[in-house]
Parts: C-alpha cells; structure tokens; sequence
C-alpha cells in the first residue's frame, strides 16, 4: 500500500482568525490589481504540490472567479454531492471525491500523488483533526473582519505546531510556515 501523501495548507486569515466574510466574500485579500509581481510565496509553494483537494464551498467560490487559475494541477472537490461542471470547465482535471480524509488521503495515494494542498476551511480542519497536514503557511491580513468563516474552531484536543519561519511585508501581510508536530498522548511524558 503507498504512503499517504504529504497535505500542506496555504491560506490567508484576518488577525481575529477568519478566511472570509460570512457570506463567503474575499474582497478584503490583497487583489491582483493592488500591485504587481508579489504573490506572497504562492508560486513556490504550488510548485511543490501535485494536487489540490478543496472543499465544496472553496470550489464554489473559485468558479465564481474570471479565470480558473489551476490550470495543469488537477483538482479534487471534496463533496458529499453530486459535482457538475459549465462546459467552460471541459477538459479541466477536476473530480469529485467523498468520505472520510484518511479515506480520500489513501485513494489519492494509490493514484501517485505525493503532495497535497488542501483548501477550505471544513476540509482544512477535518484535514488536520486526521492527523494527516504535516506543514501549513498562514498568512495575516491585517484586519479584524469582526466575524466570518473561520480557519479554526475548538476541538477540545492540542496540536503542537513547531515554527519554521515568519516574513512580513511592507504591505503588512504577515506569514508564518509550520510543521505540524503529533499530539502528546495526555500520560506521555511532557
Ligand atoms: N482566505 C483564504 O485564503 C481562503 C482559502 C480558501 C477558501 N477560502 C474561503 O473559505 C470559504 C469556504 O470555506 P468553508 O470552511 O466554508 O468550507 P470548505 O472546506 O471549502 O467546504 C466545505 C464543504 O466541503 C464538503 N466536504 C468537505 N470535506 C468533505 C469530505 N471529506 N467528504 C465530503 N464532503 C466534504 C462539504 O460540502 P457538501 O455539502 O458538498 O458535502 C462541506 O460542507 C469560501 O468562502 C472560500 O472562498 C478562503
């Protein structure tokens, strides 16, 4: 049986913890039309990945967009509904996939792929509540959104992240990668 890919996070969130207002909107991300040439990592850290699974809300929002910007990463849409696609999608690599994460980790494992990302928030926080996100890079808008769609939410057990850098631009944003440690068990030694 192969190992489970490697799941990596990448996303935005407001300094009070959201990822988007609650109706979903992204207005208050940094915009394309800001300024050119920054991406804030984005491009690197695609580079390392070999599919993306989103949640069905995530998937909803990006076929809102103009353009579908994953074009050559082949997408998996996490849904227990059926998945239908405009025919402007033809062709894209996108597919439907259900169950449990261990479950989707596994039978994306068995299709050769190695190193996920894994976007949207429910999907993020069933992602790690498996155990199975080993790195995530969070970048901080600065904004209290004051309410919205969060990145986490309490689930009454710890998970140590260990830090492995932190950058800032003059533009405010701060972002910080960490590795995911294992959760002690509560009687191993601390
Ligand atoms: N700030 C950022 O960088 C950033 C990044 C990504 C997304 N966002 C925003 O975050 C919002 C969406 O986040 P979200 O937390 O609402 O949800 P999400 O994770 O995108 O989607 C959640 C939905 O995905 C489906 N799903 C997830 N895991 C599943 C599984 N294992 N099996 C079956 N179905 C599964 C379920 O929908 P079904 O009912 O279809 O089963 C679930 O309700 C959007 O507004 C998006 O734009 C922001």
């Amino acid at each position: 049986m192969p190992e489970l890919p490697d799941a990596s996070v990448f996303i935005a969130t407001s300094i009070d913890g959201y990822i988007a207002r609650p109706d979903g909107a992204l207005d208050w991300l940094p915009q394309a039309a800001d300024g050119p040439a920054e991406d804030y990592g984005y491009a690197a850290f695609m580079a390392g990945i070999d599919a993306i699974v989103m949640g069905r809300a995530t998937f909803e929002k990006v076929l809102s967009f103009d353009a579908w910007p994953y074009a050559g990463t082949p997408v998996f849409v996490a849904t227990g509904r059926p998945l239908s696609l405009p025919p402007r999608f033809d062709g894209e690599a996108i597919e439907r996939v259900s169950g449990e994460p261990p479950a989707i980790a596994a039978t994306l494992a068995d299709r050769g792929f190695r190193h996920l990302y894994i976007d949207g928030g429910k999907t993020i926080r069933a992602f790690l509540n498996a155990g199975l996100v080993g790195r995530m890079v969070i970048t901080r808008i600065p904004v209290l959104l004051g309410n919205g769609l969060p990145l986490f939410e309490a689930t009454g057990s710890e998970t140590r992240l260990n830090l492995l850098r932190t950058r800032s631009w003059a533009s405010g944003l701060e972002q910080s990668e960490y590795r995911v440690e294992r959760c002690p068990s509560p009687s191993s030694p601390r």
